[in-house]
């Protein structure tokens, strides 16, 4: 027995230091020291010997084990040596390769618009005026003309804040527009006064491909004296050409805001046919744009302003909508859906 322990400890030991692959050690260690190997095979009849030839043969096999174990580690530890020195050997880095370029972040399509329409106002003379997005009833409803159940009411259906507000201001709303900044503003700065209000404004709507529950509006409000519906048409008409960077043509048509009278809905030449008439447009020539109209007396009222010394004009448009017109989106949603693939092509 100790013979034929000998012999299966030469075999092995000799099997290793020819074994190539350390994906074989494990097979050589299977194969002579595991549980039904070569060793365990021999040992199986050592329960027949007497005690002293069980003591002898038992070390001698606990040798050899240790023998071959030994081998199998350090086997194993060349061979993953040399396999690895091989395959970095064969991953060469290729500094030639253009790098990968970084993914820098990028201003939202929506506040590089608001941006470019703000230089452009800017340059015609108007301020900037901000207000609160929390409103009462009073601004974004009732100084604006809007009767306490008129139906105009129910085209800006809003959220309602659940907190308590100032009675004598009514309830608290999400604003449903920006021209609740129009009486804000007259009421602080007085007349004359030439102004945008550009911001986000909420309402409670179903989305689709044109409306969103969250937009961007921007306001106009020109206060002084002698303002009639063609200084309006001019200043639309040039600060569209400047965003549109093409001579714009615009028309009115009659329209209805309890805040402006009379109120006006502007449709401005088609950008994308020139007025031949396209699938954007309708076949019209013309794309409806935005509301507009010279300020109601009662709101020039609502805002200390004396009507018969001072008029002007208001107008308000959803910059979303004219983002997507600019670059042809199916849908305003888009503006707000985190798809990098959209927004990167802005
Ligand atoms: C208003 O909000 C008036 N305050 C505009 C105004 C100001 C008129 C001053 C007269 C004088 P209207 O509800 O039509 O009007 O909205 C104005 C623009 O906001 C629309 O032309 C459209 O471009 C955009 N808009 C309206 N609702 C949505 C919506 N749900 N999603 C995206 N854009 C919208």
């Amino acid at each position: 027995m100790l013979t034929e322990i000998t012999e299966i400890q030469n075999q092995a030991l000799q099997e290793i230091s020819q074994c190539e692959k350390s994906e074989q050690i494990l097979e050589i260690e299977k194969k002579y020291i595991g549980k039904q190997g070569a060793l365990a095979d021999i040992l199986k009849n050592i329960k027949n010997l007497d005690v002293e030839a069980k003591k002898t043969i038992g070390q001698k096999a606990n040798i050899s084990k240790h023998e071959i174990q030994n081998a199998l580690i350090n086997k194993r530890r060349e061979l993953e040596n040399k396999e690895l020195l091989e395959q970095l050997k064969a991953e060469k880095i290729d500094v030639t390769l253009p790098s990968q370029k970084p993914n820098n972040a990028t201003i939202n399509a929506l506040s590089a618009i608001q941006k470019q329409a703000e230089e452009i106002f800017e340059k015609m003379g108007f301020a900037i005026a901000d207000g609160p997005h929390v409103e009462s009833e009073l601004y974004n409803f009732d100084s604006l003309n809007f009767k306490t159940h008129h139906p105009a009411r129910d085209i800006q259906d809003t959220f309602f804040i659940d907190k308590e507000a100032n009675p004598e201001h009514g309830k608290l709303v999400l604003r449903t527009h920006t021209s609740p900044v129009q009486v804000r503003s007259m009421l602080k700065m007085g007349a004359p006064l030439k102004i945008i209000i550009p911001g986000r404004v909420y309402r409670n709507e179903d989305q689709d491909a044109t409306h969103e529950h969250t937009f961007y509006q921007i306001e106009g409000l020109l206060i002084d004296e002698n303002i009639g519906i063609g200084h309006l048409k001019a200043v639309l008409e040039e600060f569209l050409s400047q965003l549109f960077n093409t001579k714009i043509e615009t028309k009115f048509r009659p329209g209805y805001f309890p805040f402006t009278e009379p109120s006006l809905e502007l449709d401005m030449s088609c950008v994308f046919c020139k007025k031949q008439g396209c699938k954007i447009c309708k076949h019209t020539g013309f794309i409806e744009l935005l509301g507009c109209g010279m300020v109601h007396p009662n709101v020039l009222k609502a805002s200390n302003i004396d009507p018969n010394q001072h008029q002007g004009f208001a107008f308000g448009m959803g910059l979303d909508r004219i983002l997507m017109l600019k670059h042809g989106f199916a849908s305003v949603c888009d503006l707000r859906a985190n798809d990098l693939r959209i927004l990167k092509q802005l």
